[in-house]
């Protein structure tokens, strides 16, 4: 488990995914699923991926009883996700639940993260729509804390978050951060963007990179830059 660049797969149909991933012939990069995708092509997107040999991060952010969860993860795990996720705002036991439901009979199981706060949220929500009296540092610490005594891997935040959270939890609690961008690039529509190397500074373990190397003239070299960068 070290330090990888994860190319956000934000496409629509399946043609357009490997239409992409044929521009990687010899490289194998991590990829995450999202929720367009997942749901507009059915979990036979994650097989076909797999089947390729790439990792996958199913982020897909589970929140419900647990035991809906616990089926919900059994049915992913077994689609050979590397990596999924859920709310932490769940709560703890639906946390441990998730983690049962994708342990396979082999003993192994993908890597399990909590969304804490979604990186959408703003202060003012935080207290006037869900009533969360402490600020954002400290709910975002308590969740993460919550998330590793359910036994998680780690969590997907900012990547300025991600010093916060591994003071809070520790140094092997993962961090898997969005919001990257080359520091001569466009931040499109992410408002607090980080660059790789910077990412990597922090603390983070995953960088989650969509537009920058999906929409770039050359995606393979994109790619490599942020590999060169994060990885070294
Ligand atoms: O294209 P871009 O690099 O902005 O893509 C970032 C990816 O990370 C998208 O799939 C987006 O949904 C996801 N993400 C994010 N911010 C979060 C959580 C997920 O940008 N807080």
């Amino acid at each position: 488990m070290g330090k990888d660049v994860i190319i956000a797969l934000d496409f629509g149909t399946g043609e357009e995914v490997f239409a992409f991933l044929d521009k990687f012939p010899a490289q194998k990069p991590f990829v995450k699923i999202g929720m367009e995708l997942f749901y507009a092509q059915g979990p036979d997107i994650v097989r076909r991926v797999k089947a390729r040999g790439h990792q996958v991060f199913l982020d897909l952010k589970l929140h419900d009883i647990p035991n809906t969860v616990r089926g919900g993860m059994a049915s992913l795990s077994g689609l050979g996700a590397d990596m999924c996720n859920l709310h932490a705002a769940g709560g703890r036991a639906m946390m441990e639940a998730a983690l049962e439901g994708l342990s396979r009979p082999d003993g192994t199981r993908p890597l399990l993260l909590a969304v804490t706060q979604l990186t959408s949220t703003t202060p003012e929500m935080l207290r006037d729509e869900l009533l969360i009296g402490t600020d954002m540092g400290e709910t975002v610490a308590r969740y993460a804390q919550n998330a590793k005594a359910a036994g998680l891997d780690g969590v997907v935040c900012s990547p300025l978050e991600a010093a916060l959270v591994k003071e809070a939890c520790g140094r092997g609690m993962l961090t898997v951060t969005p919001g990257v961008r080359f520091a001569d690039g466009d931040a499109q529509d992410q408002v607090r963007v980080t660059t790789p190397a910077k990412a990597k500074e922090i603390g983070s373990d995953y960088i989650v990179v969509g537009r920058p190397i999906t929409r770039a003239a050359d995606p393979l070299a994109a790619w490599q830059r942020c590999m060169d960068e994060f990885v070294g």
